[in-house]
């Protein structure tokens, strides 16, 4: 019983982990008070409207850790990148 319940469980905490990832889960408004903090000095929001928001957080993960080269070194929890792409890839 226990082993089965587990095996129920893991495969919705996965999937719940992947979705944290999508717009569906991060707070817009929250992102938009980010990019505005830290981004609208050299970036317009319009521009990354309609990007892939998956491939966008896959960047700035990589900027954040340094291992994507970009003008400013960022630093972002994961939760402020989910929440900052679903804002500028909404195009709010
Ligand atoms: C000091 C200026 C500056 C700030 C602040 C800044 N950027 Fe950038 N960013 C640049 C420049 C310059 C580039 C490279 C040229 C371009 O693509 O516009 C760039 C490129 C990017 C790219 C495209 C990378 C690629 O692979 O094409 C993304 C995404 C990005 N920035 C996101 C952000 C986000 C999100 C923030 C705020 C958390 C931010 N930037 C803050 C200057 C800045």
């Amino acid at each position: 019983m226990i082993r089965f319940s587990r095996l129920v469980v893991v495969p919705s905490a996965l999937a719940m982990l992947a979705g944290c990832g999508s717009a569906a889960h991060a707070d817009a408004a929250a992102g938009k008070s980010t990019f505005t903090a830290v981004c609208a000095e050299c970036h317009d929001v319009a521009d990354f409207e309609g990007e892939d928001a998956t491939a966008m957080q896959g960047t700035l993960k990589q900027m954040v850790a340094g291992t994507q080269k970009h003008k400013k070194a960022l630093q972002l929890t994961d939760a402020q990148i989910a929440d900052v792409v679903a804002y500028m890839t909404g195009g709010e």
